[in-house]
């Protein structure tokens, strides 16, 4: 997969694309990341990428030419491709829209001006608009990079475990069961007797029982969505499974 992210500040792009799970992707070729400048495709000595608002008022706008001419040379080919603007205003970033992202061949992330961005761009040249959420950060490279790192991760051979990202959050409507690992004991803090049952069905049943609980107790939105089985609708009343006796 190719994501290319145009930007003001490509240098925010590449330093946090050099670390982790991103970096070992690239290296492997699995996706490549470009941070496009888009100072590089705007005109005059000053390579001005916005200017005041028609009509007035305070604050910048971000001009549609640039966008144009630096989607056009990312485009050239022809080939598909999605190209999406990063803005407060758009829809909702959720896991489901990183997984359609990661089934695209090309993706082309264009990172909004925190003060505005020319609507033409939108109009006439992005595909979809996204929100990572319902604050308003200082401009779309942070949103930029959260997208990169949510569809990377669900690119085949990324993540070292073939099957993590089916058992993530949000994969099957559920938030995750909490895991622990050694040691045993800690401070007097114990790891529940549930996991050393060395039964795989109760050791299931429980990292069920938590699932259900804690996407009903914290994430009510979910929990109305979440299509339950009669088995969860008992399970979810019933008190917490115990290891096997
Ligand atoms: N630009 C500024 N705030 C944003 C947000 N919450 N999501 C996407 N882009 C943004």
């Amino acid at each position: 997969m190719r994501i290319d992210v145009v930007t003001l500040f490509p240098e925010m792009v590449e330093a946090v694309c050099g670390h982790s799970i991103v970096k070992r992707a690239r290296e492997a070729a699995i996706v490549e990341v470009n941070a496009v400048p888009l100072r590089d495709f705007a005109e005059g000595r000053h390579r001005i990428t916005d200017d005041t608002p028609c009509g007035g008022g305070g604050g910048m706008v971000m001009k549609v030419e640039p966008v144009a001419r630096a989607l056009d040379a990312l485009c050239a080919d022809g080939a598909p491709r999605r190209v999406v603007l990063t803005c407060p205003q758009g829809r909702s970033f959720t896991q489901e829209v990183a997984r359609e992202y990661a089934a695209e061949r090309h993706l082309v992330i264009v990172c909004g001006h925190y003060e505005g961005v020319d609507e033409r761009v939108r109009e006439h040249l992005v595909d979809d608009e996204v929100s990572i959420g319902d604050y308003v950060l200082t401009g779309g490279e942070l949103p930029a990079l959260v997208i990169v790192d949510a569809v990377v991760r669900l690119l085949p051979g990324a993540l070292g475990d073939a099957a993590a990202p089916h058992k993530d959050s949000f994969s099957d409507g559920l938030l995750e069961h909490p895991q622990y690992t050694r040691p045993r004991s800690y401070r007097g803090w114990d790891v529940p007797e549930a996991l050393f049952s060395g039964h795989h069905a109760a050791i299931e049943q429980w990292r069920r029982w938590h699932r259900l609980r804690r996407t009903r107790e914290r994430r009510p939105d979910l929990w109305a969505r979440f299509e339950r089985t009669p088995a969860d609708e008992a399970l979810v009343d019933a008190p917490e499974p115990m290891a096997p006796s």
